[in-house]
């Protein structure tokens, strides 16, 4: 039995700061309701820590990150603070090298009540899961593969792309098992898409191989392929069509925006960054300089990570409250728009990062 859990938070720049305090006070909600307690150790992080201190991400922050049982992000990362090489400040992206978080788990699931962009009226069965993988990839150079033609570096730059067998296969494999756990739950689910474009680069044809040789391990799961930019198209066309989605680093990236438009923007859009030990668990959007301070910020995604950080929990340590607890969670999330309760900003309404968090707080009673 647990059911106290060390949480370090981290909200680091602009709009973070202002989701994850709407989303400590829903779970402060949520534990009183369900009978557990999460000890919180807020940590400092992010571009502005870089500007004052001169180190994006102190080693006690991610030393506490390795000791916890969960990790609660917001955003990190402002356009105007850089590194001298001309990238930004990005601990999250260290954070999964570090911790090995391969799965990078962005569900794109149409929240009952929404008024969603595309005109079908099958658009309310959007419901997949992009599964980007997170540790390698078109992100490998980032700090480590990059090679410049001349000294100066200004005729050309080469960004390194590693596909491996070990980081091809944990990704696959954790797309069949989560296939396998949404087709229990929902009969009309069960396939796993590759996607990638393995038309061209060498290094996907090997990943489209490796996705052959490990769905023979899961026979009853539909195993599938799409090149990433028929993907994009389908993301519009028949998004609805989908179901698991792994993919290489970039192409997750980028496909997790794009899904996230098509279910009313970034301020919907969870993620869980999972390891075999460790979870990261924050909204997929950035730290939004152009709403930041404005108390517009859409506190939803965040709650919904949160969700998934309880799912998570519970599997892990068979804890039937938290299970339970991430369940009701996104059952008041879902009762909130599904009512009509809220209309926030960025679907042209009037209420702010506080009215979502009240209407949540209430529907979980
Ligand atoms: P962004 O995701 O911060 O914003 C994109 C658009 O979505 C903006 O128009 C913003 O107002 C809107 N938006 C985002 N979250 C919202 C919310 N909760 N409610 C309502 N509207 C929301 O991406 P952008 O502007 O490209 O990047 C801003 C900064 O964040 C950059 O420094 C970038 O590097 C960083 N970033 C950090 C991430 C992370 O910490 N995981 C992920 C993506 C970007
Ligand atoms: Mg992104």
């Amino acid at each position: 039995m647990k059911n106290d859990c060390n949480i370090v938070v981290l909200p680091g720049d602009g709009i973070g700061v202002e989701v994850i305090d709407a989303t400590l006070a829903v779970l402060d909600r949520v534990q009183a309701r369900h009978g557990f307690k999460l000890h919180y150790d807020r940590r400092p992080g992010g571009a502005h820590h870089y500007k004052d201190t001169g180190n994006a991400f102190p080693d006690s922050s991610m030393q506490a990150c390795q000791k916890s049982d969960a990790i609660l992000f917001g955003a990190m990362g402002w356009p105007e603070i850089r590194y001298p090489d001309g990238t930004e400040i990005a601990p999250q992206l260290d954070i999964r090298v570090h911790l090995d978080l391969y799965a990078g788990v962005r569900p794109i699931r149409a929240i009952p009540g929404l008024p969603l962009p595309l005109a079908s009226p099958r658009a309310k069965d959007i419901d997949f899961v992009i599964v980007r993988e997170s540790t390698e990839g078109w992100f490998f150079a980032r700090g480590r593969g990059t090679k410049r033609k001349t000294a100066s570096g200004d005729e050309a730059v080469y960004d390194t792309c590693e596909i491996s067998r070990k980081g091809c296969e944990r990704l696959f494999d954790f797309s069949f098992r989560l296939a396998e756990a949404r087709k229990k739950r929902n009969p009309k689910k069960g396939k796993v898409t590759c996607i990638d474009k393995s038309n061209v680069f060498l290094g996907m044809a090997f990943m489209n191989q490796v996705f052959h040789e490990r769905a023979k391990l899961f026979p009853a799961i539909t195993a599938d392929h799409c090149y990433i930019d028929a993907f994009s198209l389908n993301m519009i066309r028949k998004p609805w069509d989908y179901d698991v989605c792994p993919m290489e680093n970039q192409f997750g990236d980028i496909t997790s925006d794009l899904g996230a438009g098509l279910i009313c923007g970034m301020g919907y859009a969870p993620s869980a960054d999972l390891g075999d030990n460790h979870g990261v668990f924050q909204p997929s959007h950035g730290s939004a300089p152009d709403i930041a301070g404005k108390g517009i910020a859409n506190p939803t995604a965040t709650i919904l990570s949160a969700a998934m950080m309880l799912e998570w929990l519970g599997e892990r340590h068979q804890e039937a409250r938290l299970t339970n607890a991430a369940q009701a969670l996104q059952d008041a999330v879902d009762s909130v728009f599904a009512a009509g309760r809220v209309k926030p900003a960025d679907i042209g309404g009037n209420d702010g990062t506080g009215a979502v968090t009240r209407a949540v707080i209430e529907a979980l009673g």
